[in-house]
């Protein structure tokens, strides 16, 4: 069931009101099939100009399918790739799967599946929700792939020449689920669904276990200065602000030295350290690496590696924005542009997990909402500083009352074929906007006509500072006001007393004396 809202007469795109039961339209898929085939071919020209920028989400973890928080990070991210090449810019979008660790070799061993059998299926997946939800990377990687096992021990062998990588040994608590090593501090007691007591991480809640192990260390320690001079040199390094403080914060105390390097005999589904079969790389190493295997790292990463941009959630700000810039320095590497921070959905107040049975089916909801609507959706009500309540009846408000009745309702009343019958970009009648006074505009046209000036300035602001739903905002906020210029002025009235040319707000006058009274008092009432 669809009802039609409005026909665009010049565009194959049609704008529905949302009915409570899914549909799909298959022109604009078609229409959106192209763009994306265009945006694509665009950005995988190389150039060597000062115009470069690359941009990249998180590559995901494949131990379960993608749900709707994943979905969000690909859409910021292709959200700001299309806006560099709006403006010009030869940007590159890498996104892709993160297949190593622990917690994808138990994974596969629990869906009896061969881990590279089990990963390739996994990735697919994620790779057919980005497509079928017009996320325009350029290039999808994978960790399992041969030039990112390159990639990985050739940056390992920089940073075992540079000294900056030791034989040494850890202790301490490990989360599994967070493939993530903590400190006693963040670590607390819980107990199981079975009634057990265990410790967890206090940040993830996930269950944390003790292990002791002989491997390879990294020098963390000796970068905290270097990091910290980073940041203050760079206040707009970490975004939104509230971020860029808490690594500030974590920067006053010492940083231990990370280990590297898991014992293979744990772990075997992992990238070997070179010289030594009997250890593994660790995971967010191998994971971190990949944004160098993209640009082309070890040989042909210059063009690409001065202009790297991360989007990242925050759950994995301490990876990107303490070992990731360590590592880089460590490897004498440039350290990224930003780092764009967003926090995260949440199903019934709790972050959307497998293991709490909350997850949101992203491709199952852009079916149903549409693509576009779903990406309306989550741009427009994900605000990076806080978490986010989903609902489907918040969806289903949000894009029927701005992008339905709002917009459909502005583009209706302007390109309908019995009030525009010439079908093109009206000018303002004379009589209604002139510059000297006494015209018949009232103080809110001319705020509506300033909002429209200011708003590629607002957008572009907003833009930068990854604060999509603001430029969202202010461009509803201009398609409201605009909304209520046209209700003012009545051009469907206008037309119903024989106006003739494509020239909108023109007939207020023409209307009967008690009409304009009844438009002139609502007006005041408003
Ligand atoms: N594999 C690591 C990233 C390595 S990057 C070198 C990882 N993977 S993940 O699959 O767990 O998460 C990928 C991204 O999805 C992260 O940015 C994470 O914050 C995001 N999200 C996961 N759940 C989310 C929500 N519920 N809401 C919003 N984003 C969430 O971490």
């Amino acid at each position: 069931m669809r009802t039609p809202f409005l026909l665009f007469t010049r565009s194959c795109k049609a704008i529905y009101r949302l009915q409570r039961s899914p549909f799909f339209s298959p022109v604009s898929a078609l229409c959106r099939q192209q763009t994306i085939s265009v945006l694509r071919n665009t950005s995988t020209v190389s150039c060597e100009d000062d115009r470069s920028y690359y941009i990249t989400t998180p590559i995901f973890y494949v131990n379960a399918s993608p749900h709707l928080g994943h979905l969000y990070s690909a859409v910021i991210a292709d959200c700001l790739h299309r806006y560099k090449l709006l403006q010009g810019f030869n940007s590159k979008f890498a996104t892709g799967t993160d297949e190593h660790g622990l917690k994808i070799q138990q994974a596969a061993e629990a869906a009896g599946k061969d881990p590279l059998i089990f990963c390739t299926n996994v990735s697919e997946r994620f790779k057919h929700l980005f497509n079928s939800c017009d996320i325009s990377y350029t290039d999808y990687i994978r960790t399992t792939e041969q030039r990112h096992h390159q990639a990985v021990k050739h940056f390992w062998s920089v940073l075992w020449n540079k000294g900056f990588i030791y034989k040494g040994s850890y202790e301490g608590w490990y989360s599994t689920q967070d493939e993530s090593f903590l400190t006693a501090l963040q670590v607390g007691d819980a107990v199981d669904s079975s009634g057990n007591e265990i410790k967890v991480s206090l940040d993830s809640g996930h269950k944390v276990e003790w292990m002791k192990e002989e491997n390879y260390m990294f020098r963390l320690s000796a970068f905290r200065s270097q990091v910290l001079e980073w940041l203050k040199g760079n206040p707009r390094a970490i975004q939104p602000e509230l971020f860029y403080q808490t690594v500030l914060q974590w920067l006053q105390e010492d940083l231990p030295d990370l280990s590297v390097s898991r014992q293979r005999s744990r772990l075997q589904w992992g990238i070997p350290v070179p010289g030594d079969a009997d250890q593994t790389i660790y995971v967010w190493l191998d994971a971190l690496v990949n944004y160098l295997t993209v640009a082309g790292y070890p040989d042909k990463h210059n063009q690409w590696w001065n202009v790297a941009h991360h989007i990242v959630g925050k759950d994995i700000l301490k990876f990107h924005a303490l070992y990731w810039p360590a590592f880089l320095l460590g490897a004498g590497l440039p350290l990224p542009q930003t780092i764009y921070v967003h926090s995260h959905w949440t199903v019934g107040g709790k972050k959307m997990s497998k293991s709490l049975g909350n997850v949101v089916d992203p491709l199952e909801r852009s079916k149903k909402f549409t693509t576009d609507g779903m990406r309306y959706f989550l741009l427009r009500q994900g605000v990076p500083d806080s978490d986010c309540d989903y609902t489907d009846d918040k969806v289903f408000k949000l894009l029927n009352s701005e992008l339905a009745d709002s917009l459909g309702g502005l583009l209706n009343r302007c390109t309908a074929p019995a009030l525009n019958p010439a079908q093109v970009y009206t000018a303002f009648c004379p009589q209604s906007f002139p510059s000297e006074q006494g015209c018949r505009a009232v103080v809110e046209d001319y705020h509506m006509l300033d909002a429209v000036k200011k708003l590629p300035a607002v957008v572009e602001n907003h833009y930068e500072s990854m604060h999509v739903y603001k430029a969202l905002e202010a461009i509803s906020a201009c398609v409201r006001q605009t909304n209520g210029l046209v209700e003012w002025t009545v051009p469907f009235e206008g037309r119903a007393l024989g106006s003739d040319t494509g020239v909108l707000f023109t007939r207020l006058e023409n209307l009967s004396m008690d009409k304009q009274n009844l438009y002139k008092t609502k007006k005041a009432k408003k």
